[in-house]
This record gives C-alpha cells, structure tokens and sequence, in this order.
C-alpha cells in the first residue's frame, strides 16, 4: 500500500502540520481514508463543504457545466457568473458583486476597492483597521491585516496600510482612526482566531462610528457568510449592513470560488480596475450558484439556528462533565470547546482515533465547523466521540 504521508514529506513544501490521515472519499458528513476507516467529519474542508461531501446539487451543476463550457475570459459574458451574481444580490443587502477564487482574493479586492473609494473620497486616505486574532488570508497584504503576529513576523517588512487593535473594543477602533483611515475591516465572529463571538452590540456601534466618520465598513464574511452563524448572513445576526462583503469556503459548496459585494455607492471600481482570469469561472459559478440556491430554498440557516443550538447545549452537559473545559462558544455551526491548558491536539487526535474529525483551532482549543445539512443525530454521535475521547484524554492528564 503506498505511504502517502512519506511521499508528502518528499515532494510537498512542508508548510502544514497534518492529521495523520489520508482521505480518499466523503458523502454528506462522512468521509473514508485509504485503509477504508470512516469517520464523522466536523471540519468539513474548514467550514467549506457547506452541503457535506459531494453533494449530488453541487456534483451535477459541476458535471453539467464542465460539459458546456469550462472557461473563457472575461472579456465575454457568461451566463453561470451573471445568474450567480443577481442571486447574490437579491437575497443580501448589497448591490454589485465581483467573483474571484478565494478569501484572501476576495479580501484584496475588498481592500483594493477601500482605497479606490479613499482616492477618490476621502482625500486619498488609505488605512484599513483590522483586529487582533483576525484572519483575513495569507497573501502579503492579508498578512499584515490578519492580526496575528506569528504569521506576520517570518515576513517583515509587512505592505502598509493597516492598523491591528484590540478585538471587540469600539475605543480602540475611534482611537485607531485618523484621516488616513478609509476602512473598518472585521469577521463578525472571528474563525481561526478561535471562534471569538463579539459583543451583541460591538458591530452597531463599529456601524455608527463608520458613518459618523465617512469611512467604509467590510465585513469578512469568508466563514460566516452562507448560513453559518444561523443567518444566510452573519450581519444580518448584528442587525448592521456592510458597504463592502467577502465571501468564499461555504459559497462553493467544495469547489473554490471567492466573491466580493458592494453597496452602490461603495463599488467605485472603474473599467480596468481589477480583474482576474479564473474570476467568475462557469464551472465555479454554476457550483456557488446551486449551493446557494439549495441553501436558500430550503431555509438551511433556520436548520443550523435550531440544530446548533442543539450542539450547544451538548457540549454545555460536557462543561459540567469535565472541569477542564473552561469555554463553549460559538453561533450556529461555528463552535469552539477551550480547554484550561495545550490539550487541542490530544483531543483531536483521541477523537480521530474513535472515528471523528475535529478541528484544533488554538493550542488550548477545538473548533467544530460541520456541514450544514446535519442533523441532531450526528450530533448525537459526535458528542459521544467527543464525550469518550475527552475522558480518555482526561485520564491521560491525571497519569
Ligand atoms: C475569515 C476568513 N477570511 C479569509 C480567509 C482566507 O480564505 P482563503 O483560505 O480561501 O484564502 C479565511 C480562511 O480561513 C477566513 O476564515
């Protein structure tokens, strides 16, 4: 049998610390590795595969468009990315949309357009605020607006333009702004800083201060957006509105597309502003387009409210179970468990061992991101893993 992790070591640049498995097929939220083992997956391809694996809505709008037309540029019109787009439109409170590959591309462009609208706005200015423990991508510009200072100290001299502050803290965003500043950029609920609920009313007051400013307001949306938190959108949890949104992961439903949405008066790009050759490719749109459009029709973010909150609750009997667990947290289907010391990774793994993908989302903490279209009875099974794998965990602890 071939050894995939040895030849993984050999041929890929080793950047990633992988779960010792090697997946090789999923359906709905199972997936199988090479020796045959399934497992329950609460990670689903980092909150993307929104529908669970390979659902037959996604796969048929690939199967079909990859038959019709795979790619052109853009310099021609086609029919998936404008179908898409309109569908983004009617259903979010945003007027325009540009489609590219991914987050990070989305959050470029995003901050491109900010200072488009600097430029032309607000006497040239061109600052972004960002938080502390944000993640917005890992392109150098993203970099340095993710504020994370192990990611961005291995490439020093960071782009400028963006200012890190203290998280869920209105004063710090006031007394960060200045007359350079074009932009406010946040994730309603921070994913890979570990799942980080603000408070109810931060994003009203980040809203109000914009406006009293003049400045723009992007929301990342990249994981929350698609029906995560509950909502088809996870402003719409804040009662705000952005003037600028990214989306991607959950958009796709497994296939990789990104997409940037702006108010009217915020999508200030003109002709030749920005482009992308894969941007809005037939395939991806035709995926994102049926993704979204099974997500909408059958109301999957009233089913994520109701069953996450169901996760909730089990994982709170599991605060009380083990005292070690000092957090639970999260909305919808974006949840994290903390722990009172580095014990992530032995959860991970002891859950791995009994048939569960989790994901380690800090050193102390997990975060559980799985499809959708679950129900309360993979929960059920889920918390059992954790359950077992938590007490085995535990006993190692007291060793
Ligand atoms: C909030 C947020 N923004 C941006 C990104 C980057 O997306 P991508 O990995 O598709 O570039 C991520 C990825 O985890 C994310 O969670």
């Amino acid at each position: 049998m071939t050894n995939w992790p040895e030849l993984e070591c050999k041929y890929y640049m080793q950047t990633i610390v992988r779960v010792p498995v090697t997946l090789v097929k999923g359906k709905g939220a199972r997936v199988w590795d090479d020796k045959g083992r399934e497992y329950l997956d609460f990670v689903c391809g980092l909150a993307v595969n929104c529908l669970g694996h390979c659902h037959p809505v996604v796969a048929n709008a690939v199967a079909e468009q990859a038959r019709t037309l795979m790619q052109t540029s853009n310099w021609y019109y086609t029919i998936p990315q404008i179908r898409l787009a309109e569908l983004l439109v009617k259903n979010s409170c945003l007027d325009r949309v540009f489609i590219c590959n991914s987050g990070l591309e989305a959050n470029e462009g995003a901050v491109k357009l900010a200072r488009r609208y600097g430029h032309l706005k607000l006497n040239g200015a061109y600052e972004v605020i960002t938080t502390m423990d944000s993640f917005h991508g890992r392109s150098l510009a993203m970099t340095a607006a993710s504020g994370q200072p192990k990611m961005q100290e291995p490439y020093i001299p960071l782009p400028a333009g963006f200012v890190n502050v203290a998280n869920n803290n209105i004063e710090a965003i006031k007394s960060a702004t200045t007359d350079k500043t074009c932009a406010v950029m946040l994730e309603p609920v921070q994913g890979e800083g570990g799942v980080n609920v603000p408070d109810d009313d931060y994003l009203k007051k980040v809203r109000e201060w914009c406006d009293q400013k003049g400045i723009l307001l992007i929301l990342d949306e990249v994981q929350t957006g698609i029906g995560r938190l509950g909502t088809l959108f996870g402003y719409e949890l804040y009662g705000v509105e952005p003037d600028i949104l990214t989306l991607a992961k959950g958009l796709g439903g497994g296939i990789p597309i990104g997409a940037l949405l702006a108010k009217e008066r915020s999508a200030v790009f003109a002709v030749g502003d920005h482009n992308s050759t894969f941007g809005g490719n037939p395939v991806t749109s035709a995926a994102a387009y049926a993704t979204l459009k099974y997500i909408i029709d059958n109301d999957f973010p009233t089913k994520v409210k109701k069953v996450g909150q169901y996760l909730m609750e089990g994982l709170r009997g599991l605060k009380k179970k083990y005292p070690f667990i000092t957090d639970v947290r999260g909305r919808g289907l974006l949840v994290a468990v903390e722990f009172n010391s580095d014990m992530g990774q032995s959860v991970l793994m002891a859950c791995l061992e009994k048939g569960l993908l989790v994901n380690r989302v800090k050193p102390n903490a997990i975060r559980l991101i799985p499809p959708l279209t679950i129900g309360n009875k993979e929960v059920d099974k889920a918390l059992d893993i954790l359950d077992r794998a938590l007490s085995s965990v535990a006993k190692e602890v007291v060793k």
